[in-house]
C-alpha cells in the first residue's frame, strides 16, 4: 500500500541494506527501573558507525545469536555526537532475558533503523503534547531531545506520563533537566505508595485537565498500551485536537522489518514499514478492532 506523502513523516531514515546486521558492543548498561535497562550500543565497524542515522520514533532489530531477533526503539538523541546508540528494554521473554544476561563489552547484531518517525517538522510553530504510558516513553525520548534542542521552534511543550506505580516512572532522573529546558512534566500513577503526593489515575485525566495548549494549533504524540492510546486519542479529540494532528506508535510481532513476511500486518497496514508511527485518522478504524 502506498502512503500519501502528507501522512509520512519526511524525516524517516532509510536503511541502505535492511538485511545487513552490524556487530555492536554494549558500551554500558543502566538500570532505569525494575526490569527495564538502557543499553548503550557502539558499532564495532567504523564505516557502519559513520553512516548510521535514525529519526525519532524509529526502531532497530537487535539480534542475539541463539535466542532471536527483536524490534526495539531507539531511545537516544538523534543528534548525539558520540558513536553509540541507546535502547531501553523491558524484560519480557526469551530474547530480552538473554539480553539481560549480557555485560558491557559483549556483542550482538543490529539491523536498522526501520519504520516511520514522529512528525517533528509538523510540530514546528505548534504546541506539542506528549502522552506516554510506561515504557512507551522510550520511543518518545528522541522526540523530547529534539524538541528541547530546538526549543525556540515550538510552542508550549507538555509531557503527560502514566505509570503503574511511582517506582515505574521511566527516566525520572531526567525530568528536572527537561523542565528547566521548557518541557512541563506531569505524572500520574495507577497505584500510589505512602510517600507519593502526586496524581493517581489514568493519564487521560491529565489530558482532560490540561490548560496550557491551543487545541487548534497542537500536535499530540502518544505511545503506550493500545487501550491507553485509543482513549488518549478520544480525549484529545474531545479537547479539540483534530485527528490528523494526533500520532500514535504501534507494536506488533516483527520478523523481517521491511514489509515482506506479513508478521506485523494490522488491517491493511504493515506496522514495520507503514508504522510504527501512524497518523491517527489513518488507523482510527483499526484501533477499535479487538485482537486485529
Ligand atoms: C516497533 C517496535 C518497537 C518496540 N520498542 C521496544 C522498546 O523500545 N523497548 C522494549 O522493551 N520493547 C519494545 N518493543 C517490544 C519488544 O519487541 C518485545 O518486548 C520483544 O520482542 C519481546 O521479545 P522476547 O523474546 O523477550 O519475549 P517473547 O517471549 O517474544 O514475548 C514475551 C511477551 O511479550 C509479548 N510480545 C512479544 N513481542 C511483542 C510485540 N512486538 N508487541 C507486543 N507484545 C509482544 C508476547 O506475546 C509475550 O506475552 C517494541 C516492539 C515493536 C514492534
Ligand atoms: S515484520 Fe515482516 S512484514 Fe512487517
Amino acid at each position: 500500500m502506498s502512503i500519501p506523502a502528507s501522512t509520512t513523516p519526511s524525516s524517516s531514515q532509510q536503511v541502505p541494506n535492511p538485511w545487513q546486521a552490524h556487530a555492536v558492543s554494549i558500551r554500558s548498561i543502566q538500570q532505569e527501573i525494575d526490569g527495564v535497562s538502557t543499553y548503550d550500543l557502539a558499532f564495532d565497524n567504523a564505516a557502519a558507525d559513520g553512516t548510521y542515522r535514525f529519526s525519532p520514533g524509529q526502531f532497530n532489530m537487535l539480534y542475539l545469536p541463539g535466542a532471536g531477533e527483536i524490534a526495539i526503539s531507539v531511545s537516544d538523541d538523534p543528534a548525539r555526537s558520540a558513536s553509540s546508540c541507546r535502547h531501553t528494554v523491558r524484560t519480557a521473554g526469551n530474547v530480552t532475558r538473554t539480553l539481560g544476561k549480557l555485560q558491557p563489552g559483549d556483542t550482538l547484531g543490529l539491523r536498522g533503523p526501520f519504520g516511520t518517525a514522529w512528525p517533528m517538522a509538523d510540530c514546528i510553530g505548534r504546541d506539542v503534547i506528549i502522552v506516554a504510558g510506561g515504557i512507551g516513553l522510550a520511543p518518545l525520548r528522541p522526540a523530547i531531545y529534539t524538541l528541547l534542542r530546538e526549543r525556540r521552534c515550538y510552542g508550549r511543550l507538555n509531557l503527560l506520563l502514566g505509570a503503574r506505580s511511582p517506582g515505574t516512572l521511566l527516566y525520572r532522573s531526567e525530568f528536572a533537566q527537561w523542565e528547566e529546558r521548557g518541557l512541563v512534566v506531569q505524572t500520574t500513577v495507577d497505584q500510589s505508595t505512602p510517600d507519593w503526593t502526586g496524581n493517581v489515575g489514568v493519564v487521560t485525566l491529565l489530558l482532560e485537565r490540561l490548560r496550557s495548549f491551543d487545541p487548534t494549533n497542537s500536535v499530540l504524540l502518544c505511545c503506550g498500551p493500545e487501550v491507553m492510546m485509543k482513549f488518549t486519542a478520544v480525549t484529545a479529540q474531545h479537547r479539540g485536537i483534530p485527528p490528523e494532528r494526533i500520532w500514535i506508535s504501534m507494536e506488533r510481532n516483527m520478523q523481517c522489518a521491511v514489509g515482506l513476511c506479513g508478521h506485523c500486518q494490522w488491517g491493511p497496514e504493515f506496522v514495520c514499514k507503514d508504522g510504527p508511527v501512524f497518523r491517527y485518522d489513518r488507523i482510527a478504524r483499526w484501533i477499535d478492532v479487538e485482537r486485529l
